[in-house]
């Protein structure tokens, strides 16, 4: 059977790591999004005081991709993701940037390889809602970014949804399930899409991956001060999508679907 059902991003990552596509650890379709996360991340971050040839530490660090454009500006890039298998595809892909390095860590616990010193920028981008999280993992993963900065350290946490985005996919882990889900709901593109990758890997050597449903999601209103009551100030909140600036009066806007967070530990 080619399906591989899981209920953790951290063990979906793991499997596509395995397939040696290095682009599927973005879990993104379109590498160019990729990057123009990345371009606005860096653009947002050109506007702080981060200590410059200092260490940066992305905490899931997908593909790459941002490390690569933050590595011009910083000492040391440090990406670290949850499994030995990603870690491995990403040092052999990176094995020419001398002053990029991958480790293995969960952002649940404090990286206890990171080189001898605290995260001049910790960068968390699309990782805290994945399957799996919830308010208690989001939470200890806070105390951990807590405990590897000091005063005057910038933390950029990214693509935090505003909404459950799983709300009524009710197909579980079955596959059948989900093919009627997306009948149901009109999404036909999506449907022949899936099908396609399902057929693909009944011939080839990649698996057909279905996540669990669930994840955390948190508005603004409520972020803010969890990620304050950890020793850090807020400094400004972004649209993901648009990259506008979030102002107190329209954090509740029906159109915004995901946010970027900046923060300075106090
Ligand atoms: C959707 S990808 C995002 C990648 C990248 N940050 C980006 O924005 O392009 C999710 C990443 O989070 C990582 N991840 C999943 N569970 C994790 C955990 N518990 N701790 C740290 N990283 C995790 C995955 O390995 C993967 O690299």
């Amino acid at each position: 059977m080619p399906i591989y059902k899981v209920s953790s991003s951290r063990e979906k990552y793991r499997k596509l790591a395995i397939q040696g596509d290095l682009s599927r650890l973005s879990g993104r379709h379109k590498p160019l999004e990729t990057k123009r996360r990345a371009l606005l991340i860096k653009d947002n971050l050109s506007r702080l005081n981060v200590k410059k040839n200092g260490l940066v530490l992305d905490m899931g660090c997908g593909d790459g991709t941002l490390l690569r454009e933050l590595s011009s500006r910083f000492g040391i890039c440090v990406g670290a993701v949850p499994s030995d298998e990603e870690k491995n595809l990403l040092a052999r892909a990176f094995c020419d940037w001398e002053n990029i390095l991958f480790l293995r860590g969960e952002s649940e616990e404090p990286l206890p390889e990171l080189p001898g010193r605290t995260a001049d920028l910790i960068v968390c981008n699309s990782v805290l809602h994945g399957n799996g999280f919830d308010a208690s993992s989001v939470a200890k993963s806070l105390g951990a970014f807590s405990v590897m900065q000091e005063k005057g350290q910038v933390l950029y946490l990214g693509e935090i949804p505003v909404r459950n985005e799983f709300e009524g996919r009710d197909y579980g882990l079955s596959f059948r399930r989900y093919l009627v889900w997306c009948l149901k709901t009109g999404r036909l593109w999506r449907l022949t899409q899936n099908l396609f990758m399902y057929l693909r890997s009944s011939i080839t050597e990649n698996v057909y991956i279905i996540q669990g449903t669930s994840g955390f999601h948190s508005v603004p209103d409520d972020f803010i001060p969890l990620v304050e009551s950890f020793g850090y100030q807020y400094v400004s909140a972004h649209d993901s999508a648009s990259n506008a600036l979030l102002t107190t009066g329209n954090t509740k806007k029906e159109n915004i679907d995901r946010v970027d967070y900046i923060f300075i530990k106090s």
